[in-house]
């Protein structure tokens, strides 16, 4: 599989007049081409900062990064004519109408003005954005707004889509919406490129996840990969009194209302389903979510922090 973006040792620091801040450190990372890469990362982990720089439109200060085999710093010009973008932070024109912004951009891309407007009228359907196409876009709410940028982007050419929290403010609906036009995407096989803070989107939508914690890339692979990463994969849930007497040592245990949840690794998992078959009892067994992943790997690079910042006093 060819790979559409390839990072080596990529680093950005800020600086400013007295201070400084590591925003990404020895970034290596490989995105094939057709896959949803999700990325994910708390506040501060430098999520924004790998899509501005891989967009060409911030400078590393460390390290390459190529996209479509071409170095973004050198030679950022083929990656722009390739790619689409929604940055973190935007706002669509608001004097003009959802139609108009959307085939005004891809006008601006090259089409031709019938079929751009065909393309726009279309994109703002699948998006259920047709009621409000010819509404100035000042008059429409921030997740409407937020809505015609992904329209923007979904509608034109582009290979490669860098989508940086596109739908943050997104009641339920809509973000579903949003979603079967990424999966669309996907189907015409582009690339996307996807930050997140809803796990159930990364897990929905991802072929592959990538962790960013404190400029550092913890983890990336396939969903599966980055379960079998981690220590405790498997969630149980255990009916109130049947508690084994080991239980503390098979896991981490934790309470939630009357119900017990362990988190443990497969062997023991089954072993509590034997044990709770043999005495009646009922218990519910899974593979961990997205968001218990997570929080296990990003939990276990926090607490390290913490041991190393003590090591260190
Ligand atoms: N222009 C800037 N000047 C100085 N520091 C910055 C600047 N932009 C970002 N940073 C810092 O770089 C780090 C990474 O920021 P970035 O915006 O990439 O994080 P993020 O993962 O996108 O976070 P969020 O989930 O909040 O959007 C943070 O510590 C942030 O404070
Ligand atoms: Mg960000």
């Amino acid at each position: 599989m060819t790979d559409i973006l390839v990072s080596r040792k990529l680093g950005r620091e800020y600086r400013w007049r007295g201070g400084s801040n590591r925003a990404l450190v020895d970034v290596d990372l490989r995105v094939p081409k057709g896959v949803v890469l999700g990325l994910l990362g708390r506040n501060g982990a430098g999520k924004t900062t790998f899509v501005r720089i891989s967009s060409t439109s911030l400078m590393p200060t460390a390290g390459t990064l190529e996209v479509f085999g071409h170095d973004v710093v050198r030679d950022p010009d083929p990656v722009r004519a390739r790619i689409a973008v929604i940055p973190q932070e935007s706002r669509p024109f608001y004097w003009l109408t959802p139609t108009e912004l959307v085939s005004y951009y891809l006008r601006m891309r090259g089409s031709a003005r019938a079929e751009a407007e065909r393309t726009a009228l279309r994109t703002l359907e699948e998006l259920e954005l047709s009621h409000w196409k010819n509404t100035q876009v000042n008059r429409l709410s921030g997740g409407l707004r937020r809505r015609v940028m992904v329209a923007m982007v979904m509608a034109s050419d582009a290979e490669f889509l860098f989508l940086d929290e596109p739908t943050t403010g997104l009641d339920p609906l809509a973000r579903r919406s949003v979603w079967s036009a990424i999966r669309k995407a996907a189907h015409e096989d582009r690339t996307i490129l996807l930050t997140t803070h809803y796990l159930d989107e990364a897990e929905a939508l991802s072929d592959q996840l990538a962790i960013l914690e404190s400029g550092r890339l913890l983890a990336h692979g396939s969903p599966a990969d980055i379960a079998a990463r981690v220590k405790y994969p498997y969630r149980v849930t255990l009916e109130d009194g049947f508690a084994p007497p080991d239980l503390e040592e098979m896991g981490q245990v934790t309470r939630v209302g009357n119900k017990t949840l362990l988190f443990t690794d497969e062997p023991r998992a089954n072993e509590l389903a034997r044990q709770a078959l043999e005495k009646g009892r009922r218990i519910s067994m899974g593979p961990v979510s997205l968001e218990d992943l997570f929080v296990q790997i990003v939990g276990k690079e926090i607490s390290q922090d913490d041991e190393e910042a003590v090591s260190a006093a």
